[in-house]
């Protein structure tokens, strides 16, 4: 299995601001939307509930994780820990592909860093003003494999970091 964060985050790395994202970027909700279609994401709760109307999406398998014992939506796997988010997507590679995606939001990208091989992160270079960070990316342990820049509707830039 092959454990990914994919994440946009600005030159200041925010990634979000009042449960929602700082930007409108079209590209980067279809690249999104291309990378995770037919695999596992594992996110916090508060990420699930910045989804439009709170539903899954469709064709992924879509975990969640929270400590409320008694959290339930139609067509989400409700876990309580990272690692048991982890373990299920494991179990589950038969069907939703060996790659498994980490879609945040800010808590769950700091826990789980550690694990990951792999991080799509959409830098966005402008700086945001925004509650939720992503931690830097040491260069020690992480080195820029793409870089594949965008200029709409601002300067942004495609990068994948492979765990050295
Ligand atoms: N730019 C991007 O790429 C991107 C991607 C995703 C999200 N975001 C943004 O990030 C923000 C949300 O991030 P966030 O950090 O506030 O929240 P989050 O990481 O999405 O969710 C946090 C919640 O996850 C649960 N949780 C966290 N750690 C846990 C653990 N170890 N065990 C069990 N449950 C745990 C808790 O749920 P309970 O409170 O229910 O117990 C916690 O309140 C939003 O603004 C969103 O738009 C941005």
């Amino acid at each position: 299995m092959i454990l990914s964060h994919i994440v946009a985050a600005s030159e200041n790395n925010v990634i979000g601001t009042g449960g929602d994202l700082p930007w409108d970027i079209p590209e980067d909700m279809q690249f999104f939307r291309d990378k995770t279609k037919g695999h596992a994401m594992i996110m916090g709760r508060k990420t699930f509930e910045s989804f439009p109307n709170q539903k899954p999406l469709p064709g992924r398998l879509n975990v969640v994780i929270t400590r409320q014992t008694d959290y339930q939506r139609d067509g989400i796997e409700v876990v309580d820990s990272l690692e048991k988010a982890i373990e299920l997507c494991k179990s589950r590679t038969d069907q939703w592909g060996d790659e498994v995606f980490i879609i945040g939001g800010g808590e769950i990208y700091k826990q789980s860093l550690p694990y990951v091989d792999r991080v799509y992160l959409t830098r966005i270079f402008e700086e945001f003003n925004g509650d939720t960070t992503y931690p830097p990316l040491d260069d020690a342990e992480f080195e820029m494999v793409a870089d594949s820049e965008r200029t709409d509707p601002v300067r942004f830039s495609f990068q994948v970091y492979e765990k050295r």
